[in-house]
């Protein structure tokens, strides 16, 4: 079995190394982390791995997964890559979407493979991303020796494999922090709407959760365009222009988003309907500069 060292090993790497241990994919060895207590924490939570104070005082590894937070990845490699630590043949990777496997540059002088992986999945709480890690999606690209020694092992874990290009990698992230984070924006700024008609977040929460599920059901599972309802997929210009003028009055920021996102549910609605009068109306409605809408009554 390969031997894994781990440097930052918070949310994601002692979930990872959690469940590699106990698959049996990776032997558990040094682990470091900015604070010497979280080391310790990471370790009981692993069930094995040795904490150590600093990174010069690793021993040997066959793999290095760097998980610290992503602006300190490349440091973390020109530290290793000085540390004199890295064995030749060894593999180094890290686990961030919006890098790719050249951010380890440092360690690209050295004998070292090198590669990145990151899984498509919130490691907001380890203890429940340990249950349910399988199936998740993991996109690699890297060097062939390097995935050659890893894939196996986020096989073994039940990871979903997906070849990615370094290259585009950053549009690849820029879409699930569209898909998560931003939903997760995009349901605050419908909370606030309900809030200015008078309903609490906590019946406004129990009143979107079908409907968000829903939709999301209906735009994943069948299409964006099947899913779309309201106002835009049903070219109700009057109602997109009075809410418009709402939330102008309201939230300079609300009505932006309004607007923005607006325009990107009118590409949905002309993938159903192509040439449509009313769609170009609301279009016009929706470019048209802010106080256009606020100097009208409310
Ligand atoms: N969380 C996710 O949902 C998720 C999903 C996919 C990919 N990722 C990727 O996984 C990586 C780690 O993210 P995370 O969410 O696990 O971060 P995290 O929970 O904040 O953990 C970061 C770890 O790095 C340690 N650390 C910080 N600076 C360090 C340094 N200079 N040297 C050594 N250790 C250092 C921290 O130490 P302390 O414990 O002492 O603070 C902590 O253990 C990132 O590349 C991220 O993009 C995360």
């Amino acid at each position: 079995m390969l031997t894994l060292n781990i440097i930052g090993c918070g949310n994601l790497g002692r979930t990872l190394a959690r469940l590699w241990h106990q698959q049996q994919q990776f032997q558990i060895r040094d682990l470091v982390t900015a604070s010497p207590a979280s080391a310790s924490r990471a370790c009981e939570f692993i069930g094995a791995g040795r904490p150590r104070s600093d990174l010069t005082a690793m021993a040997a590894a066959d793999c290095w997964l760097l998980a610290t937070p992503d602006d300190a990845i490349a440091a973390t490699a020109a530290r290793l890559a000085e540390s004199g630590l890295v064995s030749a043949n060894s593999i180094v990777f890290h686990c961030s979407g919006s890098l790719a496997s050249d951010t380890l540059a440092p360690l690209a002088g050295s004998t070292a493979h090198l590669a990145s992986i990151h899984p498509v999945h919130t490691f907001a709480v380890p203890a429940e991303s340990v249950t349910r890690f399988a199936g998740t999606y993991c996109a690699y690209e890297g060097e062939p020796v390097a995935l050659a020694g890893l894939l196996p092992a986020f096989k073994g874990i039940g990871a979903e494999l997906i070849a990615i290009e370094a290259a585009t990698k950053i549009h690849y992230h820029a879409a699930s922090v569209m898909a998560c984070n931003y939903l997760v924006a995009l349901l605050d700024a419908s909370l606030e709407c309900y809030a200015n008609a008078g309903i609490d977040a906590a019946t406004a929460s129990k009143m979107l959760l079908p409907i968000v599920h829903q939709t999301v059901d209906n735009s994943l599972l069948q299409s964006p365009q099947r899913a779309l309802t309201g106002p835009i997929a049903r070219a109700d210009g009057n109602t997109v222009e009075r809410q418009l003028q709402a939330l102008t009055g309201k939230s300079e920021l609300l009505a932006n988003l309004y607007r923005q996102l607006g325009l990107q549910t009118l590409q949905v609605a002309r993938r159903r309907t192509s040439a449509s009068p009313q769609l170009d109306k609301i279009e016009q409605l929706l470019r048209a500069p802010a106080p256009a809408y606020s100097n009208k009554p409310g």
